[in-house]
């Protein structure tokens, strides 16, 4: 082991407090520890000769027990060398390689004779650090009042932000300076209206940040596990950060028992924001799969009947009742309104439609009763998972997706009645895998109940990963909306194959929308803790199609949506619009067919947060590739080169391109398709219109291609 550390034994004013200076693996990053004359341990850490976050104080704040954030003194230091590569189940690359230095930092605080670990890893990209406390007599369970991390950034960074919401991330990104960053919106506490919601000055992780010379921040953390999410406090004046733990409704942030550790803290920087989107940092802090057999786990195209209730064509609701306390068993008792989304005929069209298109699977919501009073206050025993509706035959569509070779994806909407949910999840699940349903999508709209927590309290995270190990032993798939935002812990249970954690797609059928920018923001925010199911592939882009008068759409042109399906990494990706508009545009949606949803490999070839992507993927065990490109609202050309192909094949591209008149807002539907003859030589020019995209794909060429189609 080659490990160069520089100890120094300073003296100063008689106390002698120590520096310890350590490089990552190719020299780039630098780690430096050092405890203050007061015993408070700090680290600094800098990129070749930048400083990404100046000298900052570590520790946390007890209840009834001393704060363990000064007068400790060094016990030991640990250092080590690790250098392995891993296969994830299912992911953007093949392997990753996990190589970094690690400093263990033992101290002891000398007034408790407390004990903790400052565990860092120090990658050539970034930082990962940690809190461990190990069994002692002294310390057996205590309550985390605040921790207080500091994250000292160097000056008024650009930053892309969303409040620090204890309940929700489904918000717009806003763009600001670190000193022009207000959580409130310019309102106040009371004006907001959920004060005890949003810490004040806070902002959420994944946090992303630009330099003024130009280097790319983040900041965010991984493997979040029986503690709660942490939000940081900005000091607008000294541009450092804080964390904020997100506190149960007692104002209590974690309960613990030694021994036992906090998630990593992590920061990662680069000087190309693409290496921000490559780095495998968070997911190389994760633990590895602790599944001992994963070929049950698939990643999944899918669609669903979904999106028709969100655009107001059929409900969830079997009946007209609206937000009516009922038992479960009263449905008898009420009329069909008609508009019943999740009827067997129905779900026979979609499942028709997968089979005929190489879908997955078919999700489908508003299957069972109990969204009649789905909002209600009183809600704790809403849904009870295994009884559908009247018009809904579970046996007969098991039948029927059986042989048409088609998976229909269970959906729980929990209503974020939590202790309903966990009193359920057995009969839930072996009622599934009675019916062939081998995957399902949670949600967790509302308030929690128990009512003393928050989706982002240590105890809510803890539900997530319960539900990740339950559904694990039943051999179901994941896909978890309103969680907490992810952290990579779908290295440890790939079965959780996304989660929504963000402002998806859906927002535009009922909202203001998400702005152009927003995906190309996103990939550099929530996407870095994991995949998202964003539900791309909305073809029918006005919404005034379903109702005169309706003023929502989405706000991409229909190319751009294709693209998404690249640039916004899932192994679980539906196609979100409606069969029948598929069908309008057959040529369109040959893309959404063809697109994998696994990876050999992944090259991001331009990224800049709130403007643009490009992304070059390369199929799963194929030779085929795929890219996505994005812009936001305004145009754009760029040329790609595809050098990253095989130098010694053809083949054929099939560009999906913007329309010449194409705009998200006055013509976003224009697009136009051609095919060329490429080879690793080949540059492709690309016009993206104002919220527009493309998508491409390449597959080998044929002796009938080359003869046919014009060579780039
Ligand atoms: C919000 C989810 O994000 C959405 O996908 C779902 O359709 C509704 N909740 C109803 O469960
Ligand atoms: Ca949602």
């Amino acid at each position: 082991m080659n490990i160069k550390i520089v100890l120094l034994l300073v003296l100063f004013t008689g106390t002698i407090f120590f520096a310890q200076v350590m490089h990552s693996p190719n020299g780039k990053a630098t780690l430096v520890f050092k405890l203050t004359e007061k015993g408070e341990p700090t680290y600094q850490f800098s990129l070749g000769n930048k400083e990404v976050i100046k000298q900052s104080k570590l520790g946390l704040e007890l209840k009834e027990l001393e704060a363990l954030k000064e007068g400790f003194t060094v016990e030991r230091i640990d250092s080590s060398l690790t250098d392995e590569t891993w296969n994830p189940v299912w992911g953007e690359v093949k392997s990753i390689r996990n190589n970094y230095k690690e400093l263990a930092v033992i101290l002891t605080q000398l007034s408790t004779k407390r004990q903790i670990i400052i565990r860092f890893r120090l990658y050539d990209e970034g930082l990962g650090f940690r809190y461990e406390f190990p069994i002692q007599d002294n310390l057996k369970y205590f309550t985390v009042a605040e921790e207080k991390t500091e994250f000292f950034l160097t000056g008024d960074h650009k930053t892309f932000w969303i409040p620090g919401d204890y309940d929700t991330n489904e918000y717009a990104y806003t763009t600001s300076k670190i000193s022009a960053v207000d959580a409130y919106f310019g309102k106040t506490a009371d004006e907001i209206g959920f004060k005890t919601l949003i810490a004040p000055n806070a902002v959420q992780t994944p946090l992303m940040m630009k330099t003024d010379d130009g280097l790319y921040i983040n900041i965010h953390e991984a493997a979040l596990v029986d503690y709660s999410a942490m939000n940081l406090v900005i000091d607008q004046k000294s541009f450092k950060l804080t964390s904020h733990l997100v506190p149960d409704k007692l104002g209590n942030k974690g309960y613990l028992q030694t021994p036992c550790k906090t998630p990593w803290r992590t920061i990662i920087a680069a000087e190309k924001a693409a290496d921000i989107l490559a780095s495998k940092l968070i997911l190389n802090l994760n633990e590895p799969c602790k599944l001992e057999e994963t070929s049950w786990i698939k990643p999944t195209k899918y669609v669903g009947i979904w999106w028709e209730m969100h655009v107001g064509k059929s409900t969830w609701n079997y009946s007209d009742i609206n937000n009516v306390k009922l038992n479960l068993t009263d449905w008898k008792n009420l009329n069909p309104n008609g508009k019943h989304g999740a009827t067997t005929e129905r779900t026979k069209q979609y499942i028709d439609f997968a089979a005929k298109h190489g879908l997955d699977g078919v999700l489908v919501e508003g299957w069972n009763i109990g969204w009649e009073d789905w909002w209600g206050y009183g809600k704790e025993e809403v849904f009870d998972f295994l009884t559908p509706y009247p018009d809904f035959n579970v046996e007969e569509l098991q039948k029927y997706a059986e042989q048409k070779g088609v998976k229909i994806i269970m959906h729980h909407e929990t209503s974020a009645s939590v202790s309903n949910y966990e009193r359920r999840m057995d009969e839930a699940y072996n009622f599934m895998k009675k019916h062939g349903y081998d995957a399902v999508k949670t949600g967790y709209v509302g308030r929690i109940i128990p009512r003393s927590e928050y989706h982002d309290s240590q105890w809510m995270v803890n539900h997530y990963v319960r539900v990740a190990e339950k559904t694990a032993k039943y051999h179901i798939m994941l896909d978890a909306h309103e969680p907490v935002r992810p952290t990579g812990l779908h290295r440890t249970y790939p079965n959780w194959l996304a989660c929504e954690a963000a402002r998806g797609n859906e927002f535009n059928a009922w909202s203001e929308g998400n702005k152009p920018e927003h995906e190309t923001i996103l990939p550099f925010t929530r996407l870095m803790g994991g995949p998202m199911d964003y539900t791309p592939g909305i073809f029918q882009i006005k919404l005034n199609y379903y109702k005169d008068g309706k003023k929502e759409q989405v706000h991409t042109t229909l190319a751009k949506q294709l693209a998404l399906y690249v640039t916004l990494y899932s192994p679980l990706q539906m196609a979100a619009d409606l069969p029948e508009n598929y069908e309008r545009f057959p040529d369109a949606f040959k893309f959404i067919e063809d697109v994998a949803v696994d990876w050999d490999d992944t090259k991001i070839l331009e990224a800049e947060p709130g403007d643009y992507l490009t992304i070059a993927r390369k199929e799963k065990n194929k030779d085929n590739w795929f890219i996505g490109a994005i812009t936001d609202e305004n145009s754009r050309a760029t040329t790609i080169a595809l050098d990253f192909l095989d130098a010694d094949k053809n083949y054929i591209a099939i560009i999906y391109t913007d329309g010449d008149d194409a705009h998200y807002d006055s013509d976003p539907m224009s697009y136009q398709i051609n095919s060329y003859v490429v080879t690793n030589k080949s540059d492709l020019k690309l016009k993206l219109a104002c919220g527009g995209g493309a998508a491409i794909s390449l597959r080998p060429a044929t002796i009938e291609d080359i003869k046919n189609l014009k060579k780039l």
